[in-house]
């Protein structure tokens, strides 16, 4: 390059900026729920409904068989596979951006923060995350077999061989048994940096790259359990009653992640809506999920939106008319509440229950 005649120089960039609103077109990838896969009619339609609104190229990432590795392998193992196959895929290399559900959000965080040599992630949509854990067992809700199965799981969800076999043990934190948790627990002490001894600055470097994170949160979710924790609320220690708003937490204050630092650069959006878990309107998708999806829109947004006044102490605002309008989707791992056999066999045995007093 030749440095005496700047002005060529300043039209190639110049042509090079004006080129990129056509060619810069970042595409999202879907990560779906426990118990769900990509082939369901649910997710098919989500991602599918995203493509459109968005304008983008998406794409549902499965885990290896769907439905049964998204119970049974654990979420290390899940961040794995995932890491592999956005390392593979052509169409991911100059970034993406990923829309997590429920449980999936995890393994997305574990890719943004563990996948080294991976394509880079700007934008992170999470819906009905258990970001800071879940002290309920997942699609239980707080039926009297729910309550039975937390009280058991108690002394066996840590052991080696649940964390092992079963992957909401990776996220199943019981306030009352911090320090199994931390000590034993394989997933989320790593994930959230909490672990007391062992804090990586490499997982917290990665996580604040982040362009926008946005942390919606379902009003009526009653899977996750407090509901708090998809936007990285949880009980306080030793306690199911008080309710630490996430900026409360000691993750937070001590910015043990990123989320503060992101935060206060105005990248994390707290969003609320009505709804169960991952029942999300078609307006709100509208409105939330898709205007991230849209590169060209991405440094824009989020100026309006974010720092929702709910963020300590909630108070509910009228839904507009057209939210009520839903999509009506059928994510597998939201509305149903039945378990499929083979985990209930699996609980079953492990709490040693009898077959009338078997699970919902
Ligand atoms: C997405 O758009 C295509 C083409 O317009 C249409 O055929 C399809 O039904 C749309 N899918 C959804 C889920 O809206
Ligand atoms: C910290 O995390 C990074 C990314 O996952 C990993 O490569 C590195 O080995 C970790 N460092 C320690 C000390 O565990
Ligand atoms: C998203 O991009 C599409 C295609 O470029 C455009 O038509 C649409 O208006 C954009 N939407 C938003 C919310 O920016």
């Amino acid at each position: 390059m030749d440095f005496t005649s700047p002005s060529i120089g300043f039209i190639f960039i110049l042509a090079f900026i004006i080129s990129i609103p056509s060619s810069l077109s970042v595409p999202f990838i879907v990560l779906h729920g426990i118990g769900d896969q990509c082939s369901n009619r649910g997710v098919k339609q989500f991602t599918e409904e995203l493509r459109n609104f968005s304008a983008t190229e998406g794409y549902c990432i499965e885990v290896g068989d769907g439905t049964w590795d998204s119970w049974f392998l654990p979420l290390e193992e899940q961040t794995r596979i995932v890491c592999d196959k956005v390392k593979e895929m052509e169409e991911l290399r100059q970034g993406y951006n990923i829309v997590g559900l429920s449980q999936g959000n995890l393994i997305g965080r574990g890719v943004v923060e563990f996948c080294i040599d991976g394509p880079p992630v700007k934008n992170f949509i999470s819906l009905g995350g258990p970001h800071a854990g879940t002290a309920s067992v997942p699609l239980c809700g707080s039926g009297i077999f729910c309550i039975i199965a937390n009280k058991l799981l108690k002394s066996e969800i840590y052991s080696d061989y649940v964390q092992a076999h079963l992957a909401p043990s990776g996220y199943l934190k019981l306030p009352n048994a911090m320090a199994d948790y931390l000590e034993k627990c394989k997933f989320l002490p790593m994930l959230n940096n909490e672990r007391p001894d062992g804090k990586n600055s490499t997982l917290k470097e990665r996580f604040s790259s982040l362009e926008n994170l946005v942390l919606i949160m379902f009003e009526h979710d009653t899977v996750l359990i407090p509901k708090e924790t998809s936007w990285f609320g949880y009980y306080q220690d030793d306690t199911f009653k008080s309710i630490l708003s996430p900026r409360q937490t000691n993750l937070y204050k001590e910015d043990w992640i990123g989320l503060r630092a992101l935060d206060e650069a105005g990248r994390v959006k707290y969003i609320s809506v009505p709804g169960g878990h991952l029942g999300i309107s078609t307006s709100d998708m509208k409105k939330h999920v898709v205007p991230y999806l849209n590169s060209s829109a991405s440094t824009e947004i989020g100026k309006k939106e974010g720092n929702d006044p709910r963020m300590s102490g909630v108070q509910h605002g009228m839904p507009l008319l057209d939210e009520k309008a839903s999509t009506e989707l059928v994510l597998e791992g939201s509305s149903s509440y039945r378990w499929p056999l083979p985990v209930k066999t699996l609980f079953s045995e492990l709490l040693g229950l009898t077959e009338d007093e078997s699970l919902p």
